[in-house]
């Protein structure tokens, strides 16, 4: 049986908040590492299940890895293993991400297929529809994706849809390939950034970081760096939504707030008094929230992540809302969790509609994924009696310190252990 939180509903949140760097950014700069020789260090990191898991991967390449508070220090050797299949593989979806750099130095990978969150299914084949346009062959055999290059070679690629994770892999299987790469409709998230800032001080040549076109002129070698993460955006706009939902007064310090301009106006649309930082933000919500629609697209749209908070934030508004979800189909999960907390909600697997209630009440619930547990969180706080939230390892794979924080600033949560196993 895992642990589960106790979440005292009516609390409102108040104080101050850091957040640290981004889930989705460390792990690709982990894998990055092994792009380079020698010894990179990167710092910022978060200290979440999802990092150590990732270092295990490392190491079953052959890297030596020290995970010491914030800080994560690669030694990549000169010759790697390319066969990743270590345990670790299935529990993370960005396990995917070494594929890029191991096709890229080795030119040749056998990489397990990820796991990660269930919200839906999360097919390779831009990744490696991507590869093989660099001349790799690529197949699935085994449970593991199969890649293979005598050399690799500069291509203009156009992807189908700007995924994220198959944005990084051909990146950073281009970066050492001979000639330039143009990848069109490239993703365009903030990660994206912090990857590309991560290789060009690695020696990489990449143009358009940030914009749908990457254009990367390939280099023989890259050399290790040190390099600090992104704040964590999703963190971020997390305790933004959860001085929404609360009443609450938060300042998010550590993230860009540029990285959150749609979700900032979001709040603001649902009544929240909204301040930018040089350094983060401050959201300040006096009243019941007022209903606001979502929909969800790749950055610089609303981010899928953070549907969950968008759906409590919806349940508790004063209003109507429609939230449409376009990337993942298995997140409007939660909705079912989220109508055992009293929610009016209705999907039909792509929109929601949900009619605000004054007050949810308190239920058992499961968390399905990272962020899924997050807004039941943020959804109990709301609840009149006490909320159970199962399956909270969900939580600890991407938010540090979680319980902490949420007890500093108000909120009446206990980890409560699972009892041992018989
Ligand atoms: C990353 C994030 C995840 C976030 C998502 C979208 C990590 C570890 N995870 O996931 O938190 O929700 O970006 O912002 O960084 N697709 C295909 N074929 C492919 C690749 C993707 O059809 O080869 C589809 C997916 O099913 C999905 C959409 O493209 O519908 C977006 O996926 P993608 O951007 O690749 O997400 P991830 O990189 O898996």
């Amino acid at each position: 049986m895992s642990e589960h939180f106790r979440v005292e509903g009516g609390a409102r949140l108040v104080g101050e908040v850091e957040v640290v760097g981004a889930k989705n950014s460390v792990l690709k700069l982990m894998a990055a590492a092994l792009l380079a020789e020698g010894t990179t260090t990167i710092t910022n990191c978060p200290e979440i299940l999802d990092v150590p898991l990732m270092a295990d991967v490392l190491r079953s390449l052959g890297c030596g890895v020290d995970v010491d508070g914030d800080t994560v220090t690669i030694t990549t050797p000169a010759e790697l293993n390319h066969h990743a299949d270590s345990a670790s593989m299935g529990k993370l979806r960005a396990s995917v991400c070494v594929l890029g750099p191991l096709v890229g130095r080795c030119k040749r990978a056998v990489v397990a297929l990820p796991g990660g969150d269930a919200i839906g299914s999360r097919p390779l084949d831009m990744h490696q529809s991507g590869l093989r346009q660099l001349g790799a062959s690529s197949s699935i055999e085994h449970g593991c994706v199969v890649a293979e290059a005598e050399d690799l070679r500069g291509a203009q690629i156009w992807l189908d849809f700007p995924s994220v994770g198959a944005t990084e892999n051909i990146l950073m299987a281009a970066v050492l390939a001979n000639g330039t790469t143009v990848i069109d409709n490239a993703a365009r998230e903030p990660e994206i950034v912090d990857l590309c800032t991560m290789l060009a001080q690695m020696g990489a040549k990449i143009e358009g970081a940030g914009t749908s076109t990457l254009t990367v002129h390939g280099v023989r070698s890259l050399q290790p760096t040190r390099h600090r993460v992104i704040g964590d955006r999703i963190v971020g706009a997390t305790w933004g939504f959860a001085a929404a939902v609360t009443r609450g007064a938060l300042t998010v310090r550590g993230v860009d707030p540029h990285h959150l301009d749609l979700v900032l106006d979001k709040l603001r649309m649902a009544g929240a008094e909204v301040a930018t930082l040089e350094d983060g933000f401050r959201v300040v919500m006096d009243s019941r929230p007022r209903a606001v629609d979502f929909v969800t697209l790749p950055y610089p749209g609303f981010a899928t992540d953070l549907q969950p908070f968008a759906i409590a934030l919806a349940a508790v508004a004063d209003g109507t809302s429609m939230i449409t979800e376009n990337l993942f189909e298995s997140r409007f999960r939660f909705i079912e969790e989220m109508v055992r907390l009293g929610a009016d909600a209705r999907t039909d697997g792509h929109h929601a509609v949900i009619r605000g209630v004054e007050r949810l009440s308190s239920a058992p619930v499961w968390a399905s994924d990272i962020r899924a547990g997050v807004g039941l969180v943020l959804a109990g706080l709301c609840a009149q009696g006490v909320t159970e939230v199962w399956d909270v390892f969900h939580i600890d794979r991407g938010y540090p310190r979680f319980v902490e924080n949420m007890a500093r600033l108000g909120a009446t949560i206990h980890r409560i252990a699972a009892p041992p196993e018989r």
